[in-house]
């Protein structure tokens, strides 16, 4: 067990006192003290772990989520602490300070978070400088959106935009339309407003290919909440458009799982336990449609080794967490790969 997984139960007291957003600012600050004085590091990546999926050798399955290192702040110390995959942002175009705090919840009953943070971050372009100095060896995603403010007409532009920008940096792009956080971003899963959207990110996606000799794939990350309707619809975009992999899925509008709760009614994404279940479900339909040459990142409510085997078993090729972190903090990193391990 490495030492950071060794403290966070002593730390964990702590920080589960203080505001859920305060928190996580020195979960961050620490993260970075601690790479920077070496203490924390697992042991080095074995090839029996690494896998290769999208063209890339991802040196282990387990990724840390988007949302966690929004502002690509720290790497270098995700990959220290274990993790095969850190995927940065959201970014957008130009920096946006995100809704009024308080925008962050826990809910430990159900071992769950919502959150409706609405993308705060320093920018794309910000974000692409600290990402040229990283030392890590895990891969980079880099996910993008839109600014709260830009149109749906025009937001088209805003991820192209971030997609030249993050190109030379990033192992992988993440197209995210699925934030309940910025009005009108979901209705971006619409049919239409899909195809238009991917089609000019796989245009440009050649075009940037061409001009920098290396192709970096690029993912759409989902909803939960999507209709069998609305899920073949999507698949059938995204074989049409020979979608690189999809990302399934981002937090849930859906409020069942923790009714009752006095934060229940707090509005944003539900994330963590109350999620596993949808998620994976969601992982399967779109694994049954998609072409094989498609694979899916799963992620949703992974508290536990068995919850990634699930989703593996579901047809993720790669899975992530972000809730489950918070509740069971670096340990989990352990506990997920070496589940994977027993499973062959
Ligand atoms: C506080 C918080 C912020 C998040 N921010 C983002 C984000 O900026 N972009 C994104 O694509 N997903 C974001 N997510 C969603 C996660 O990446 C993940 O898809 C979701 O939380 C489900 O996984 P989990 O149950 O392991 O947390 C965020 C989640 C949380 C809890």
């Amino acid at each position: 067990m490495t030492l950071a997984a060794k403290l966070y139960p002593i730390l964990k007291p702590l920080l589960f006192r203080m505001d859920a957003e305060r928190a996580h600012v020195w979960t961050t600050w620490l993260m970075r003290v601690a790479h920077a004085f070496r203490l924390i590091g697992s042991e080095a990546p074995t090839e029996a772990k690494a896998v290769d999926v999208f063209g890339l050798r991802f040196p282990n399955v387990l990724g840390l989520a988007a949302g966690m290192d929004k502002s690509a702040a720290c790497v270098d110390a995700w990959g220290a602490v274990g993790f095969g995959f850190v995927e940065v942002g959201t970014l957008t175009p130009r920096p946006q300070p995100g809704n009024p705090r308080p925008r962050l919840f826990r809910l430990p009953e159900q071992e769950a978070l919502i959150n409706r943070m609405g993308f705060n971050n320093p920018g794309i372009d910000a974000a692409v400088r600290r990402l040229e100095k990283r030392r890590t060896k895990a891969i980079v995603g880099v996910n993008i959106g839109k600014n709260f403010d830009t149109p749906n007409d025009t937001a088209q532009n805003d991820y192209l935009y971030c997609l030249k920008a993050a190109y030379s940096v990033a192992d992988y792009i993440a197209v995210n339309i699925s934030s309940p956080n910025t009005k009108g971003l979901r209705d971006l899963q619409g049919e239409d407003a899909i195809r238009r959207l991917v089609g000019a990110l796989r245009q440009e996606q050649g075009r940037l290919g061409f001009e920098h000799g290396r192709r970096v794939p690029v993912l759409v990350k989902i909803a939960p909440d999507l209709s069998e309707i609305q899920i073949e619809a999507l698949a059938r975009v995204f074989n049409e458009l020979a979608v690189d992999g999809i990302i399934a899925t981002n937090t849930t509008i859906a409020r069942e799982a923790v009714a009752g709760h006095p934060l229940a009614e707090q509005a944003g994404g539900l994330s963590g336990a109350p999620v596993t279940k949808c998620s994976t479900e969601v992982i399967r339909a779109f694994r049954e449609l998609l072409r094989p040459s498609s694979p899916i990142i799963g992620v949703g409510g992974i508290m536990c080794g068995a919850d990634a085997c699930e989703k593996l078993d579901a047809g993720a090729a790669l899975v992530q967490v972000y809730s489950g972190l918070v509740y069971r903090g670096p340990a989990l990193v352990g506990e997920v790969l070496d589940a994977v391990a027993r499973r062959g």
